[in-house]
């Protein structure tokens, strides 16, 4: 690695590798062929402090800066991207937006135990019919004495089916009077609200142990008092948050990159063709060279971002400058891999297919690679 690290950095990275290598990485594979979300390893995230990494130490967080935080993410990603991505939404999305917004009462009452690892967080911004055009969300909510009554659907949640704390983006202009991106607003919703409910769990091609659900809003009733931050505000929070939200994709990405490298040096190194070890070939030399390259490049991008982020300035263009890179990174070096693997990369006996289906979505959520350079070409011409 380019960057150097702090004594703290290099502490936090030691005790990340060794509970991602010990804890995670062992059942990591079984847990994605069973579709299976643990509670046990949010327990065990929140028992380090890794899910209040950023949260100052009177919320119960670590108080750590967002580069400390990205390195012990990254190595959670080599060991299971599943875990890696409920860390990267819960860290990034919901407590940083509770912190930056919420009230006194509501940072009381959330911030502690979504430090601890008691209440998982999520982020519901899209739906179904508004991905990439996020402000198009059609989620209506209407004022009614001292709560707001949602109505709506929210799609491609992740953690949303186990999650204590979910902060969702709804309308809360008028049918008449639309107010664009500026009518929409980001409420606080528990699971034991009344109304709240999970209407599809997603079968999807990777992650499969982080769970990814749909949210259904029927006449759900939300207490006035979880509003967060003014009305009329929640799709600049969302889009601020993603931009910080990206540096953990990034981090997730760069992670499953290094795993493929991993894995494809020692695969290289044992597997012997033609009378040798195939990492005596050029082609194979050549492969492996070139990730190696192309992740420390993503890595560097990502901690210059990281920096940025620290010293309080923007991180929209670097944020998804990082995004891209490292998940673009993250699907061609799991091809790699793949493909120095030869037939063992695509049976599920070996690891790396498991990473070539992880590492495809990084390229979507949070942003597509699409949007990424909308982001990107809008920032050049500021
Ligand atoms: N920071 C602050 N404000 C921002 C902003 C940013 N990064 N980006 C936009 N805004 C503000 C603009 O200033 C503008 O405000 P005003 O009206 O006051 O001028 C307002 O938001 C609207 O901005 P745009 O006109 O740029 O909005 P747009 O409709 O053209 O959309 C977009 C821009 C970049 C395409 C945006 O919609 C976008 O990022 N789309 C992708 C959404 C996304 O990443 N979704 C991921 C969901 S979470 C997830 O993936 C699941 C998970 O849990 C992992």
């Amino acid at each position: 690695m380019l960057t150097q690290l702090t004594d703290t950095q290099q502490e936090i990275v030691r005790a990340a590798r060794d509970f991602a290598q010990s804890e995670l990485a062992p059942l990591a594979g079984e847990r994605d062929r069973e579709s299976r979300f643990d509670p046990e390893v949010v327990r065990q995230l929140g028992e380090l402090g890794f899910l209040g990494m950023m949260l100052p130490e009177e919320y119960d967080g670590l108080g750590l800066d967002t580069l400390t935080y990205l390195l012990a993410l990254e190595e959670i990603a080599v060991a299971d991207a599943s875990t890696a991505v409920m860390m990267s939404v819960h860290n990034s999305l919901p407590t940083q937006m509770l912190l930056r917004w919420g009230t006194a009462a509501q940072k009381e009452q959330f911030l502690k135990p979504m430090a601890r690892g008691e209440l998982l967080g999520a982020f519901a911004l899209s739906e179904p019919e508004a991905g990439s055009d996020a402000s198009a969300l059609r989620a209506q909510a209407v004022r009614d004495g001292d709560h707001w009554v949602l109505n709506g659907t929210k799609a491609w949640v992740t953690s949303g089916s186990h999650a204590g704390v979910i902060v969702a983006m709804a309308r809360t202009d008028t049918p008449e009077q639309r107010r664009g991106s500026r009518g929409i607003s980001a409420f606080i919703l528990t699971p034991d609200l009344p109304g709240l409910r999970i209407s599809k769990k997603e079968d999807k091609m990777g992650l499969r142990a982080s769970p990814t659900v749909q949210l259904a809003f029927e006449d759900l009733r939300v207490p006035a008092d979880r509003l967060l931050g003014e009305e009329g505000q929640g799709f600049t929070y969302a889009m601020q948050s993603l931009d910080n939200g990206r540096l953990g994709i990034a981090a997730q990405a760069t992670g499953i990159a290094r795993a493929a490298l991993e894995y494809s040096l020692a695969y290289a190194d044992e597997r012997r063709q033609f009378g040798k070890a195939i990492r005596e070939f050029q082609a194979i030399q050549f492969k492996l060279a070139d990730m190696a390259t192309r992740i420390e490049a993503a890595r560097a991008v990502l901690h210059g971002a990281a920096a940025a982020k620290d010293r309080g300035e923007s991180t929209t263009l670097s944020g998804a400058m990082a995004k891209l890179l490292a998940s673009e990174t993250a699907m061609w070096a799991a091809t790699q891999a793949v493909q120095i693997y030869g037939g063992y990369g695509y049976v599920t006996d070996y690891p790396v297919e498991r990473l070539f289906r992880d590492a495809k979505v990084t390229e979507i959520y949070e942003g597509t690679s699409e949007v990424q350079r909308i982001v990107i070409a809008r920032e050049l011409y500021r």
